[in-house]
């Protein structure tokens, strides 16, 4: 059970890769309209990000994934697989972008709405970001992870939806997924003090209805078992000696 703390200098290296991320993220905003594939979206990031970055998109060929991002749509939870499929009026869909630069790791998520989506699917977007923000506000030494996953099922659960326990935020440094596990839901499982210089990050799946998820044949894809609406939001955190830093955060970028 080690988790690994990053020194000032290591931190100053995951921030240069957590506002590539970010600005990956920003980039790829004004593309995302309806009549869009996945896979050209896919495709714009892995160029902005190989090219204009001159980073590493830490996806592509990650424990076989074949694509550079993730692109969730719908009552797909995560993990979707960039491809033909065209984006319409009123989906929701999850961008997810990790990236690599000078062999740090910078990860982070946002939920993007293609024209107008039912008023039921935004407010799932909506309280999907702020069950994150619960959580990083939280973040700061002698912290336990534990009573952040519970105030973010709280949250999450105050306003009708649910949580998905299969799949959980991750310390990240050198390496994308290392300890500690962070959990979005309340479990003793979850027993992690918070010091400074740990890095990890917070990316809470929320169902608009039950929290049961299953997994498609092509063994990434995640969706809800009952087809209901899926969101997600992702930031890459690091704890500072008295409260937090969002790696993954523009300047001036409300949270
Ligand atoms: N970016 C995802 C996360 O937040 C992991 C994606 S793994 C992949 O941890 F292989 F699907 F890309
Ligand atoms: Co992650
Ligand atoms: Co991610």
């Amino acid at each position: 059970m080690a988790i690994v703390l990053k020194s000032k200098a290591e931190i100053d290296k995951m921030r240069i890769a957590g506002q590539l991320t970010a600005e990956a993220l920003q980039m790829i905003k004004t593309h995302v309209v309806a009549g869009i594939s996945t896979d050209e979206l896919d495709q714009i990031c892995h160029q902005f990000i190989t090219e204009t970055q001159q980073a590493i998109p830490a996806p592509l060929n990650y424990r076989g994934f074949p694509k550079s991002i993730c692109t969730s749509i719908n009552d797909v939870v995560c993990h979707g697989i960039p491809g033909a499929k065209k984006l319409k009026n009123g989906d929701i869909v999850n961008i997810d972008i990790t990236v690599i630069k000078d062999s740090w790791h910078g990860d982070s998520s946002k939920m993007f709405i293609v024209g107008e989506a039912p008023i039921r699917a935004v407010r799932l977007c909506k309280v999907a970001h702020e069950s994150m923000i619960v959580g990083i506000e939280m973040i700061k030494p002698g912290v336990n992870l534990r009573a952040i996953g519970k105030a973010i099922q709280e949250y999450a659960q105050g306003h009708g939806f649910s949580v998905v326990r299969e799949y959980c935020g991750h310390g990240i440094g050198q390496v994308f997924h290392e300890e500690p596990q962070v959990l979005h839901y309340d479990s003793p499982h979850n027993d992690v003090v918070l010091k400074k210089g740990m890095v990890f990050t917070i990316e809470p799946m929320i169902n608009a209805g039950r929290k049961e998820t299953r997994l498609m044949k092509d063994e990434w894809t995640v969706k809800t078992r009952d087809r209901s609406l899926s969101a997600q939001w992702e930031h890459t955190i690091a704890v500072t000696d008295d409260g937090f830093e969002v790696l993954t955060r523009l300047p001036g970028e409300p949270l």
